[in-house]
């Protein structure tokens, strides 16, 4: 390398360098071990595209040729002098070129790390299966209906036209499992006959996790018997299975089985589908 090749080759090996502390840094963050980890990979790969960047352009500053050739239209064949001059320049051509082997190797060296570095980010894609826990909630067959508090509801506590915020026993403010129970008059209730067996007495339970954004669904229109969710306004129909009527959601909010365990209700069984929004699981 002479000197001016030296700066190119300084700018190759610092991307070199870089795309190397990339794939540190990756390790160390994929072990918890690296403070602002995303700062240091982010930093990292900017270095090695940037310096390899800087590199390149001082190749061309200062390596190729800046004047423009131009060649007469001549006879065929060229003279017998032409022919060997074009030889002697073509040899001298080849030369300059293998004197630029060792800047050659610099530059593959770079890209090849750097390729290397891009590679690092495909075990991200390596994982556990969402669907195994992102389907789940704590509520379980017999849990009892508990108050954010964690004290349980009694079923006389709640008046027809009425709401409160459960959650199953043990697992009180989960955010997951929170539920919105509304009491409505049975007669009022619609829909699947099956379903329902799932609201005693006129008690309804349906997941407080919004199906559009997962938002909390928290408020409630008792002139229109619906739950409505702040953020977008969605509104459910909760006499009709909590089927969207307003707003941009589309699923309904899956429903609780409850039954009557004397003075208290409790959850016949878990959610029989996934709550929250649809994106992952429907679409
Ligand atoms: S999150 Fe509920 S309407 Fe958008």
């Amino acid at each position: 390398v002479n000197a001016a090749e030296r700066p190119v080759a300084v700018w190759l090996v610092l991307s070199m360098l870089a795309s190397v502390g990339f794939g540190i840094a990756y390790a160390l963050d994929a072990n918890g071990t690296l403070p602002h980890g995303n700062q240091w990979l982010g930093g990292s790969i900017a270095a090695a595209l940037g310096c390899a960047g800087v590199a390149t352009i001082l190749w061309s500053i200062r390596l190729v040729p800046p004047e423009q050739v131009l060649e007469e239209r001549h006879d065929v064949p060229s003279s017998r002098a032409d022919r060997g001059a074009a030889g002697a320049e073509l040899t001298a051509g080849v030369e300059v070129v293998s004197r630029r082997r060792g800047l050659a190797r610099l530059l593959g060296g770079a890209v090849g790390a750097l390729g290397l570095a891009s590679l690092f980010p495909l075990r991200s894609l390596v994982g556990e299966n969402p669907d195994a826990t992102l389907g789940r909630t704590k509520w379980t067959a017999g849990a009892r209906l508990v108050r954010e508090d964690g004290s349980p509801l009694r079923a006389a506590d709640i008046d027809e036209g009425s709401v409160a915020t459960v959650f199953p026993e043990g697992f009180a403010g989960d955010a997951d499992s929170q539920t919105m129970l509304v009491r409505l008059h049975p007669s009022l209730l619609r829909g699947d006959a099956a379903k329902a067996s799932w609201s005693p007495d006129g008690f309804i339970a349906y997941s407080k996790v919004c199906t559009h954004a997962g938002c909390p669904v928290a408020l409630y229109r008792n002139d229109i018997h619906a739950l409505v969710c702040p953020c977008h306004q969605s509104a459910f129909d909760v006499t009709k299975g909590a089927t969207p009527i307003e707003g941009p959601a589309e699923r309904a909010l899956p429903q609780l089985p409850l039954r009557r365990e004397g003075e208290y209700l409790v959850a016949q069984s878990p959610y029989p589908e996934p709550v929250g929004p649809s994106w992952w699981d429907r679409r």
